[in-house]
C-alpha cells in the first residue's frame, strides 16, 4: 500500500499531477490532495495596507480561503475516477513548500506528486519555486509531473 500526497494549486500542471497519481495507483493505495493557502495572501503587509480602503476583510479571513479551497478540492475529488474512501483532502496555510513537506511527513506519505509549474505562469520558469524547494528538501520521494 502506498500513500501518495498530491500538491494541488488549481493549475493545469497540478491537475496533471492528480491524473498521474490516479494512473500510478492501485486499489490498496491512498491519495491525499493538499492545497496550501499561501501565508502572504492573508498576512502580507500589502493586503493589510489595502484593508482600510477596500473591504477585503471578508476575503482575507483565512477561514474563508480555507472553505473555498476545501470546496474546490472536494469538487476535484468527485471528478476523478478513484475510490472515494481512499481519497482525502487537506488544506493548510503558510509557506506552500514548507507545508507540503510537513504534511507529507505528518501523513507519512510514501511519495509527493507535484506539478513542474504552478498557476498562471505559462512557460516563465523551467521549474516553479515551490517544486524546486520541495525537491531539494524532501526526505521522501518526489514525482515532478510534466
Ligand atoms: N499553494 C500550493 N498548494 C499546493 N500545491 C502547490 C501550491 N503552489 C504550488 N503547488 C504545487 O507546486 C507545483 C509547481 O508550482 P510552483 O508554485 O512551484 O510554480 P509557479 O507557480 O509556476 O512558480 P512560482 O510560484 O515560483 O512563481 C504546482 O503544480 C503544484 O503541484
Ligand atoms: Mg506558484
Amino acid at each position: 500500500m502506498k500513500k501518495m500526497m498530491v500538491a494541488y494549486d488549481g493549475s493545469e500542471a497540478s491537475k496533471k499531477a492528480i491524473d498521474m497519481a490516479v494512473k500510478c495507483s492501485n486499489q490498496e493505495d491512498e491519495i491525499i490532495l493538499l492545497t496550501v493557502i499561501p501565508a502572504e495572501l492573508s498576512e502580507s503587509s500589502f493586503t493589510k495596507m489595502l484593508l482600510p480602503t477596500i473591504d477585503l476583510s471578508q476575503i482575507v479571513k483565512s477561514g474563508t480561503f480555507k472553505e473555498k479551497a476545501l470546496e474546490s478540492l472536494s469538487k476535484v475529488a468527485k471528478e476523478i475516477n478513484f475510490d472515494i474512501k481512499k481519497l482525502s483532502t487537506a488544506v493548510e496555510s503558510g509557506d506552500p513548500a514548507d507545508e507540503i513537506l510537513l504534511s507529507a511527513k505528518k501523513h507519512e506519505a510514501d511519495i509527493i506528486i507535484i506539478g513542474y509549474k504552478g498557476y498562471g505562469k505559462e512557460g516563465r520558469f523551467l521549474l516553479g519555486s515551490v517544486t524546486d524547494k520541495v525537491v531539494r528538501h524532501a526526505s521522501r520521494s518526489v514525482l515532478v509531473v510534466r
